[in-house]
């Protein structure tokens, strides 16, 4: 059965991969994602300089998902740069994506214009979605500001390169955001992030589960997966077909990577449930999918790619 999809000219042997944020901080971590059956993995967001990240209790799981305001702790970009290209060293077939999520405008372009120098030949994530940062907006809900930073970074930057965007829920702003996509030579845009900014809470000690901003957090697992599909199939209907879309929220098993590589997905990344089971979590889900082909008679992701149906 033939599971390879693309990126741009990149080939990968299946469309698993981790959600960034997820198992990918430490080498450890980075280590056990290569090892596993994900065609790829993506490393932490990183900032310039490390960071301790917000006080804990600050992820935890619930009983349809996990909320998380995390505030981006992370080695700092060099820990990231240096990994990547040791892999790319190791593996000269294979290549990893590379998340950054400056804290301002400054340490994006700070950030690529290293990439840029550098020998990294993978594909560089823009996180424009991080709802954690105290004080610090989501730039993929301010649409002149996500203009105005792709302008500044395509003056410059020469390699491949995705956003990370925020969930949109309304047409309005699928139609605007997509527009402003097409306008530049994006490889991907990946859909979605965390639903920004949700509550949970305990009933019986009648407060909230997480320490940071009082409680509220990005919602992750089963509670987001019509709004990913909907946002991977919008997108996937506005951008130009040279930008491919990658798909994240709510995948648990082989029939919810199948739900996403119908909208249009052509890679699939697990978030929450990576963080429940571990890496051996790809045998399963990878395996689920095949099980789903095989009932269906599909012998490649390209038969089913984006071909949901109208009723
Ligand atoms: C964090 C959370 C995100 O959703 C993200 O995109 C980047 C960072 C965090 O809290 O660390």
């Amino acid at each position: 059965m033939n599971l390879t999809s693309r990126i741009s000219n990149f080939e990968f042997e299946n469309p698993l991969m981790n959600a960034s944020g997820v198992w990918c901080k430490e080498a450890e971590q980075l280590d056990e994602l290569k090892r596993s059956q994900a065609g790829t993995f993506v490393t932490k967001s990183a900032t310039p300089q490390q960071r301790e990240g917000n006080p804990s209790p600050r992820y935890v799981e619930v009983p349809l998902g996990s909320i998380n305001s995390m505030g981006l702790p992370n080695k700092g970009f060099d820990f990231y740069l240096d990994y990547s290209l040791r892999y790319q060293n190791e593996n000269p077939e294979k290549i990893n994506f590379l998340s950054i999520a400056g804290m301002c405008a400054d340490d994006n372009l700070e950030m690529l214009k290293k990439i840029d120098s550098s020998d990294f030949k993978g594909i560089t994530e823009l996180n424009l979605s991080c709802p954690n940062v105290p004080g610090k907006p989501q730039v993929g809900y301010d649409f002149e500001a996500t203009e105005k930073i792709l302008s500044q970074v395509y003056e410059f930057f020469q390699k491949p390169m995705g956003v990370k965007l925020p969930p949109y829920f309304d047409f309005a702003h699928f139609d605007q955001m997509a527009a402003i996509l097409n306008k530049f030579p994006l490889q991907y845009v990946n859909c979605i992030n965390s639903v920004g900014n949700g509550l949970y809470i305990d009933t019986d000690s009648e407060s909230v589960v997480i320490k940071p901003k009082d409680g509220f957090g990005g919602i992750g697992g089963a509670y987001v997966k019509p709004t990913a599909l909907a946002n991977v199939r919008a997108f996937y209907t506005r951008l130009d077909s040279q930008i491919a879309v990658i798909g994240c929220g709510g995948v648990e098993n082989g029939r919810d990577v199948f739900e996403h590589l119908l909208c249009g997905a052509q890679m699939v990344q697990i978030g929450t449930q990576l963080a429940k089971e571990g890496p051996q979590i790809f045998d399963r889900v990878l395996s689920e999918l095949q099980t789903i082909m095989k009932e269906k008679g599909y012998n490649s992701i390209d038969d089913f790619r984006g071909k949901l149906k109208s009723i």
